[in-house]
């Protein structure tokens, strides 16, 4: 397995004496999807500009693909491609010129045809002879990631790239983002859309307050972190939970016409069959049975909090 992206020992201290990144650590492999998480302020965009020359850093390096991007910027900054979380574009030029532009600024020959894949990839073609400031809020931000792909990056930044967007336009991307991975691009998005993440990435990071708290393998993380919980709704309510039934650890609502079960994900000792016989054993009958799984936000918010 290759590296695509290495941080080590990256920090940024703001003008005025803010910390915004904590000697951050992270090897982002080649082709994957990595979801990098965390609430407002959590130093997100901080870590991304600095990796795409935007913001100088503190202390640390960064490599992409090898290159230093201080010693060797230019060849480190000629593989990235960056979505912007804010929309900033030229107001008068044409989508197509912007888009070629673009192109020409990272050295690339101009390669019309490319463009032109692109901007139907993205539903822009027949918008390509319009002004920028003629766009809709969803089309400008498919534009930045058309001017971001124009110049055939290995490594793609989306920052925050779905906010804002409508649902079908998300299904659209999450397709394209896919397709970039089969090229081999690496992807490091951002998403406070945490299904986003639960459904796109390879790998999960965890930050806030300039410190990355956890990188994972997302299904790891899911099995690792997640529960699973059935719920039996019984026929009639019960004030205490039998005695013979006390391994399971039931819960009792509070007005005892339920019992809960949390049992991990990963292993199911003891199985819900069992509890189920366990229950017609004891003679507690039930009509319905219903189970929940915790989702990465659930997962997410618990992190944070701790
Ligand atoms: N130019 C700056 N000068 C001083 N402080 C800054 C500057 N840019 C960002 N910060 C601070 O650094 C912290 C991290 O900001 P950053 O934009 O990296 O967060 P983020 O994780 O991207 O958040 P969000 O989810 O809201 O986009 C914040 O507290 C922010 O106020
Ligand atoms: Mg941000």
């Amino acid at each position: 397995m290759t590296t695509m992206l290495s941080v080590s020992n990256l920090s940024k201290v703001y003008e005025g004496g803010f910390t915004a990144l904590k000697a951050v650590d992270l090897d982002i492999r080649r082709g994957e999807i990595f979801a990098l998480l965390g609430p407002n302020g959590a130093g997100k965009t901080t870590l991304i500009s600095i990796v795409c020359g935007l913001v100088n850093a503190s202390t640390g390096t960064v490599k992409v693909g090898g290159h230093d991007i201080v010693t060797d910027y230019r060849a480190a900054r000629s593989l990235i491609g960056l979505v912007p979380q804010e929309l900033t574009t030229e107001a008068f030029e044409s989508v197509f010129s912007a888009v070629s532009f673009t192109r020409g600024l990272f050295g690339k020959p101009a390669d019309p045809a490319y463009i032109e894949k692109v901007l139907r990839s993205l539903s822009l073609w027949d918008k390509r002879n319009h002004k920028i400031m003629t766009l809709s809020g969803g089309m400008k931000r498919r534009l930045l990631i058309a001017k971001a792909l124009s110049h055939e990056p290995r490594v793609l930044f989306l920052d925050e790239p779905t906010a804002g967007v409508d649902v079908e336009l998300r299904r659209d991307m999450w397709n394209l983002v896919r397709g970039l991975r089969e090229d081999g691009v690496t992807v490091i998005l951002t998403t406070h859309y945490i299904e986003e993440a639960e459904e796109m990435a390879d790998r999960i990071g965890v930050i806030t307050h300039g410190e990355i708290i956890l990188v994972e393998d997302k299904a790891t993380l899911m099995h690792k972190l997640g529960k699973k919980q059935l719920t039996v709704h019984l026929h009639e309510p019960i004030d205490t939970v039998p005695e013979a039934l006390a391994a399971y650890a039931l819960e009792r609502t509070d007005d005892g016409h339920a019992l809960t079960y949390t049992y991990d994900a990963e292993r199911e000792h003891p199985g819900i069959a069992d509890l189920l016989a366990d229950l017609n054993a004891a003679g507690v009958g039930f009509k319905d049975v219903n189970t929940t799984q915790s989702s990465l936000e659930d997962i997410f918010v618990s992190l944070v909090k701790q």
